[in-house]
């Protein structure tokens, strides 16, 4: 029996929208500093969309960028998987605002809500329908509006700084190699964990959704047990990585570059010394974005793409960890 085909990533892209917002400009907004920012996360700015811009308007933007980079046109796509924990509306997902944005007819579109790890889910989903032969064109994005969810006061200041709006998007298709594509995705969840990182309301376990009360205690703003969230993140992470390295029978030194999702730079660099890594196999771009959440991983890929750092073969490790908790891995041979 021939092995089902491995999904190939025959194009990246991304989009972040025009407005830069500085450490020093949250300075302006609430009681914090540029120094702590820097220290604390690596990031040094990050962009905002306007108001009635939603993620699925920056996917829109990815999206064109990945279809031109595979020589596809909108209408080749056969299925869209989108990654967003900051959709366009509750309810309908955004996967149907880009599919009707792209005007591509009738196909399906399905969304995840897999927070950080969305971008790592999305792609298991993505290779497991091009594997299974369901469908053969597959348009994968992370998208995220951050930006309207967030804390500018002080008393939000643990979390606000830290997040950012950008959109990273990839057409994936059966590659022609067995050698080449997505060799293994491995996920996880504890779900034990939910309340570490949350953003509770609206919410359906809720009657009203939103109440008055909700808004006072800021339940619309996210939260999170920052320190805990980073130490289940420097170990899960290495670990994720090691399981997959084990399964296709590599080293962490066979990898050519690392990805990772852009929460911060100190977990990135914790988890490359546990790998024995040095920094310098991964790419990054937290500094200049924040972390835009499921949208992280496909912006650092297309940016080291484009730049030149991923070569034909090549091995790609990409890993992310967040709110769930939710983590996983996945390997690519480029
Ligand atoms: O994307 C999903 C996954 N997310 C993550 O992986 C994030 C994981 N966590 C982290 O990255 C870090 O825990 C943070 C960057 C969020 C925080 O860094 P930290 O070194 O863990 O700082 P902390 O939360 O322990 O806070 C240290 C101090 C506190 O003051 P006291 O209690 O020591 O007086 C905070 O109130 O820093 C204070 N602080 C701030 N000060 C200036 C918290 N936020 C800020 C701020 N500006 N924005």
């Amino acid at each position: 029996m021939p092995l089902p085909p491995r999904a190939q990533i025959v194009g990246t892209g991304m989009f972040v929208p025009p407005d830069v917002y500085t450490n020093k400009d949250l300075e302006k907004m609430m009681d914090t500093s540029d120094e702590w920012i820097q220290q604390r996360s690596g990031i040094r700015e990050r962009r905002y969309a306007k108001a009635g811009i939603g993620p699925s308007d920056l996917a829109f933007e990815a999206s064109k960028s990945a279809l031109a980079m595979a020589g596809l046109k909108s209408s080749d796509i056969d299925m869209i998987v989108f990654a967003t924990l900051s959709p366009d509306y509750y309810f309908p997902g955004s996967g149907a605002f880009l599919q009707d944005h792209l005007g591509c007819g009738t196909i399906p579109a399905i969304d995840i809500r897999n927070q950080c790890s969305g971008f790592v889910y999305g792609l298991n989903v993505a290779q497991a329908f091009i594997a299974s032969g369901l469908y053969k064109r597959v348009l994968l994005v992370g998208a995220e509006c951050h930006s309207r969810a967030l804390n500018f006061t002080t008393a939000g200041r643990d979390v606000s700084v830290l997040f950012g709006d950008g959109a990273g998007a990839l057409v994936l298709v059966p590659s022609d190699d067995p050698e080449r594509g997505v060799m293994s995705v491995h996920l996880h969840a504890e779900g034990a964990h939910r309340d570490l990182l949350k953003l509770e309301t609206p919410a359906a376990r809720n009657w009203p959704m939103v109440s008055k009360e909700d808004l006072d205690a800021g339940r619309q703003y996210p939260k999170m047990d920052g320190r805990n969230v980073f130490k289940h993140a420097v170990t899960r992470m290495p670990e994720v990585v090691r399981e997959a390295l084990t399964h296709n029978k590599l080293s962490a030194d066979d990898v050519d570059l690392y990805l990772f999702h852009q929460a911060n730079m100190r977990i990135n660099e914790a988890v490359m010394k546990n790998l024995d890594q040095p920094i310098t196999k991964s790419h990054n771009n937290m500094d200049r974005y924040g972390n835009c959440s499921a949208a992280s991983i496909p912006m650092c890929l297309d940016e080291a793409v484009r730049g030149g750092r991923v070569k034909a073969n090549d091995v790609v490790c990409m890993t992310a960890f967040g709110a769930g908790f939710m983590w996983g891995s996945a390997l690519v041979r480029w």
